[in-house]
């Protein structure tokens, strides 16, 4: 008989793999993806449970919240405050830090997410997901503040997302490499059948809001121009756009046939940073796509060694194919050079200083 391996069997078996590896880890991620499960069933039904549309209100990045929005982050909070498992949460639609409520036991994780990306895809849809990041509540710590959320991606000690498309699939590293699942609804369990993702150093296929082009650095403009030239072009080839607008389906897309994704900084207000938050978007997404054999950056530096300064703060985000992604850096240091090259020595002077 042929055996399935589920989602909860998978974890067990390769966490025990691991000398440090405790029951309380593995406990911890059933209870985000039980989570995972009730929201999947949420989108899924849609409209005729009337959660779709707007919650008219705001989150702390100014943004509309949607129904959806709020109500998958009561969903995790409520899923997983209880546990025992995890010191605090954070997440996109909270403005501070979630302590655990003084009732509930205490663990030694903390939980950062993005309960619902792509949410402007609600209405229409088309694919969205949850993204999150655990990492180690500081030793000694029984109340974290934001400082103890303020770790670089490369501290992370696991990173997932779940996207909820035609089909509803779970993707997963703790460090050991990329695995992808898929919700079997009759079973209502999640079963290995992505086993080591991979994603091919070279592709013509990337993702961008070309919306935005006016607003790029030079560096970005020039890689898209040489990509849009195609055949006619220094590539010498020609390339596919795709933008669905939600990270997560952007990413399972590259996971499954390459690509490379690009949000970058630009000369909006709000965008100066980035668009992207980088501790609960592109930090999960930057371990899983590293763990995948692709590179993960901000076009100036490896995006998980950002050393983060604020919960939710945004960075430039390029990842994927890793000869894509490099010559997106290469064009970055380029730039840079001829700007410090072109600044007269007494302002470089003063940069330095
Ligand atoms: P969220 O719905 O969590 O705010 O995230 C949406 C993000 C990301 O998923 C997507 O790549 C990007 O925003 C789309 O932004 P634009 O609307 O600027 O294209
Ligand atoms: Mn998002
Ligand atoms: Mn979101």
């Amino acid at each position: 008989m042929r055996t399935k391996t589920t989602f909860t069997r998978f974890i067990i078996e390769d966490l025990r793999k691991l000398p440090e590896a405790t029951g309380e880890f593995t406990l911890l991620l059933n209870a985000i993806v039980t989570a995972c499960k009730e929201i999947a069933d949420d989108v899924n039904r849609g409209q005729l449970i009337n959660v779709l549309g707007s919650a008219k209100t705001e989150n702390i990045q100014g943004e509309t919240q949607k129904k959806l929005d709020v109500i998958s982050n009561d969903v995790i909070l409520r899923s997983l405050e209880w546990s025992g498992h995890l010191g605090g949460m954070a997440s996109e639609e909270m403005e501070e830090a979630y302590p655990i409520p003084s009732r509930y036991p205490k663990g030694k994780y903390l939980l950062v997410f993005d309960p619902l990306d792509g949410s402007s895809n609600t209405e229409v849809n088309v694919s969205i997901g949850t993204i999150f990041s655990i990492l180690r509540c500081p030793e000694g710590i029984e109340e974290p503040t934001e400082e103890d959320f303020l770790q670089p991606g490369s501290r992370q000690v696991c990173a997932g997302y779940v996207l909820y498309g035609p089909a509803t699939n779970l993707v997963l590293t703790t460090g050991q490499g990329v695995n992808g699942f898929t919700l079997d609804r009759d079973i209502g369990e999640f079963i290995l059948t992505h086993r080591k993702l991979s994603i091919p150093d070279q592709t013509s296929e990337f993702a961008i809001n070309m919306a935005n082009q006016r607003h790029w650095e030079p560096a970005i403009k020039r890689y898209i121009d040489e990509v849009v030239a195609g055949e006619d072009g220094p590539r010498g080839r020609n390339f596919n756009t795709r933008w669905v607008a939600s990270m997560v389906a952007e990413v399972h897309r590259i996971l499954m046939r390459g690509g490379i994704f690009l949000y970058p900084m630009d000369s909006r207000e709000n965008v100066q940073e980035g668009r992207l938050r980088l501790l609960y978007e592109a930090n999960p997404m930057g371990f899983i796509i590293e763990q995948a054999g692709g590179i993960a950056s901000t076009g100036r530096q490896r995006l998980m060694e950002v050393k983060p300064n604020r919960l939710h703060q945004r960075v430039p985000v390029i990842i994927g194919a890793k000869e894509e992604v490099e010559r997106v850096e290469l064009y970055h240091s380029l730039m840079d050079q001829e700007r410090s090259d072109s600044t007269p020595p007494h302002r470089q002077e003063a940069k330095q200083a």
